[in-house]
């Protein structure tokens, strides 16, 4: 069987294994930017995840005139008015480790309860046809800000995300029982359903 191509918008190399695993069953071949020879930073301009990964997926698309998607996600913490956001990756400055963006956030947080800690993942997934057309899905995953970082696995704000139902952060779970659950998994996983029903 031909498969179709379809430009992931990431340099991120977990990314498009986790993408790559979950379309595996599909006929689409994903290619990284660089592997179908694009490269493009696109000022991430819009005002929801959603926005933002409209405009890398569009972006693409035209560049390249071929199928894209391309996602954006971030950390919302209730009690900071949803910060970061999606402003995420450039919270504290995009050069700051996440040692001191992790020790920042707990400080912030000093003196709240368990149950005004409440935060989540989210990641928007869109997909930008040739033709003009555009998708997106979001996923979430709920959870609560830990009182002090834990675990080694995952990236980013990943040791300060603790999920009440498994009794650990999110950097202690294993790549696999993190993208069962994930924000990523869950929108990349409902991407795959818009896909595959108009393939
Ligand atoms: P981007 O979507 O690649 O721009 O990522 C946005 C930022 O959100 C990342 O740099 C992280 O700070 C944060 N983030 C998104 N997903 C996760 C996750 O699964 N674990 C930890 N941090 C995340």
């Amino acid at each position: 069987m031909m498969k179709k191509k379809l430009i992931f918008a990431t340099g991120n190399q977990n990314k498009m294994k986790e993408i790559r695993m979950i379309l595996a069953d599909t006929d689409f071949e994903v290619l990284s930017m660089k592997e179908a020879g694009f490269d493009i930073d696109v000022e991430e301009n819009g005002k929801t995840f959603e926005e933002n990964a409209l405009i890398k997926a569009k972006a693409l698309c035209e560049v390249s005139g071929e199928m894209c998607l391309a996602d954006d996600s971030g950390l919302e913490i209730d009690k900071l008015n949803k910060e970061p956001g999606i402003y995420s990756a450039r919270y504290m400055g995009e050069d700051t480790s996440y040692r001191i963006k992790n020790a920042n956030l707990i400080k912030r947080l000093e003196g709240v309860p368990d149950d005004e800690r409440t935060a989540r993942f989210v990641c928007a997934v869109a997909a930008a046809y040739p033709d003009g057309r555009t998708e997106v899905v979001r996923g979430v995953m709920e959870g609560r800000i830990a009182y002090k970082e834990a675990g080694e696995n995952g990236f980013g704000y990943d040791p300060i995300f603790f999920l009440p139902e498994y009794g650990c952060t999110s950097a202690e779970l294993s790549p696999d029982e993190k993208n069962a659950i994930s924000h990523r998994g869950k929108a990349v996983r409902l991407m795959k359903e818009k896909l595959t029903g108009q393939s």
